[in-house]
């Protein structure tokens, strides 16, 4: 059973989504505090929803804003920062009106009914980005992703890759094998049941191979997992009720239907030949993300997964969209253990009992063990003031969870079990944070992360070294205007 606690006054994360945020031209970045640190050369990309609002109508879901991609340089000369939006036909078509048109994830079109047909869903372009050799892909998992330009970041236009003729989607969580330079990506199309598109490319993007599985209705599948010679994927027990919303009575979002009774199916495939190797079902929970994968010695996947019990996180970021959230939906970090052949799986523990989500493993250890999990996680309120009864810390962590952000990140390390936790302080909002490796030695490096200060409205650039995030940040930059919360990032070497 689910409590809603009372809704509150706003929080101040509210302040960063309530006005559309400004793109800004190339700027070299001020140091606010510390030195850039010698061996940090290269881009951070973040993308996120960056307008939630247009001639006076907000979206329906924090989802639905149109995506804004931010660009952070760092060079022998300092750093420099460039922020615009994805022009999408959508995004121009809709500036062109200054009014909403399109339906979206968590909203119909405006206006007659009859525009839930004449107004497909816009593509927000919001929710990653992929960095390939020759271009920056902005990626939602709905459609195509669009190609970008890596120094200016000027919309080159929608981008198939070769292969996804015919608007095939591609998801904000593409994998990329460090050693071989393989990247593995899937699509869920839409249909009575949909369609599972598994995608391997080479390094530059370009689709070589595909293949299809058919689901049993329409679920919502957001990432996969990378293990060893294995993709998998976990299905979990949401459906699309696809009646209201073909005739125009409700949106995505709120036909999705929690079905717990269903379980959570998963499909293992061999990465080599994109065939499947088995499939089965366990226990019902639901994930937007994973952490890593990877094969242990015994021949056992192992996946790390933030979970929750529910899909009562949709309905928090739909009220993200709202300025003020009220329905607590708690995440946290789980490994499962499955046999691969037989389609079993073989044991399921929690690992972390905090609020986290955005876990994030060094890009050249995706699909292999051995490397710490970074992580957004909930502060703790109060933690450093004056002990308090264990029941007052438990109910204002749980008023935290339900109308907070995450307020600190943190580093997990698997062979020690411990969280090493870097709290940004009173209405500091991290994003999640993003490992850049040190050139010559990939396994160390620092920790990039995009922080809304909501005591004085801006935003900073915040790089902590990644083995001490309970140390001071190596340095802080200081961002031209506001770069509201988003979701995913990536870091591209120089
Ligand atoms: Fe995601």
């Amino acid at each position: 059973m689910h409590t809603t606690s009372k809704p509150s006054r706003q929080k101040s994360w509210a302040k960063a989504l309530a006005q559309p945020a400004a793109e800004f031209p190339l700027t070299p970045l001020p140091l606010l505090c510390g030195q850039i640190p010698a061996g940090l050369r290269g881009t951070l990309y973040r993308n996120g929803p960056a307008r939630l609002e247009r001639g006076g109508v907000r979206v329906g879901h924090w989802f639905d804003g149109d995506g804004a991609i931010l660009a952070v340089n760092f060079t022998d000369a300092g750093a420099t920062g460039l922020y615009r939006y994805v022009q999408t036909d959508g995004y121009k078509e809709e500036a062109a009106a200054d009014q909403l048109l399109y339906g979206n994830y968590g909203m119909t079109a405006p206006g007659p009914i009859w525009n839930q047909w004449l107004k497909p869903i816009k593509n927000a372009a919001n929710t990653s980005v992929l960095a390939l050799p020759d271009k920056l892909l902005a990626l939602w998992e709905g459609d195509n992703p669009h190609a970008l330009d890596l120094e200016t970041l000027k919309t080159w236009g929608r981008d198939e890759l070769g292969g996804l003729n015919e608007g095939l989607p591609y998801s904000a969580h593409p994998k990329c094998d460090a050693q071989t330079g393989e990247i593995f990506n899937f699509g869920i199309s839409p249909g009575l049941n949909a369609t599972l598109n598994v995608y391997k490319s080479d390094r530059t993007g370009k689709i070589k191979q595909k293949a299809k599985v058919q689901l049993e209705g329409v679920p919502l599948v957001h990432d996969f997992v990378m293990a060893g010679q294995y993709l998998v994927f976990f299905v979990p027990p949401v459906r699309l009720n696809p009646l209201p919303m073909l005739v125009g009575l409700s949106n995505y979002s709120d036909s999705l239907q929690w079905q717990p009774s269903q379980g959570t199916q998963f499909l293992v495939f061999d990465r080599e030949t994109l065939s499947l190797v088995s499939r089965g079902e366990t226990e019902p929970w639901y994930q937007w993300h994973f952490g890593n994968g990877y094969v242990d010695p015994s021949g056992a996947v192992i996946v790390d997964v933030v979970r929750y019990e529910d899909f009562q996180t949709n309905q928090y970021l739909k009220e993200v969209a709202t300025g003020q959230t009220h329905t607590p939906a708690k995440s946290t970090l789980w490994q499962v253990h499955l046999d691969p052949k037989l389609g079993k799986v073989t044991a399921i523990q929690q690992l972390l009992d905090r609020h986290c989500e955005f876990p994030v493993v060094p890009q050249h250890r995706v699909g292999q063990g051995l490397s710490p999990t970074y992580l957004s996680v909930q502060s703790i309120p109060n933690k450093d003031l004056a002990p308090c009864p264990d029941s007052t810390l438990h109910q204002s962590t749980e008023e935290s969870i339900s109308q907070e952000m995450f307020g600190a990140i943190a580093r997990f390390d698997h062979q020690t079990d411990t969280l090493t936790t870097a709290d940004l302080g009173d209405s500091r909002y991290p994003m999640e944070p993003i490992y850049a490796p040190e050139a010559h030695n990939p396994d160390r490096g620092w920790i990039v992360t995009v922080v809304y200060d909501g005591n004085s409205d801006t935003s900073e650039v915040w790089v902590f070294d990644s083995d001490h995030l309970d140390e001071e940040p190596v340095c802080r930059l200081g961002l031209p205007s506001v770069v509201p919360m988003g979701f995913h990032g990536t870091w591209k070497a120089a």
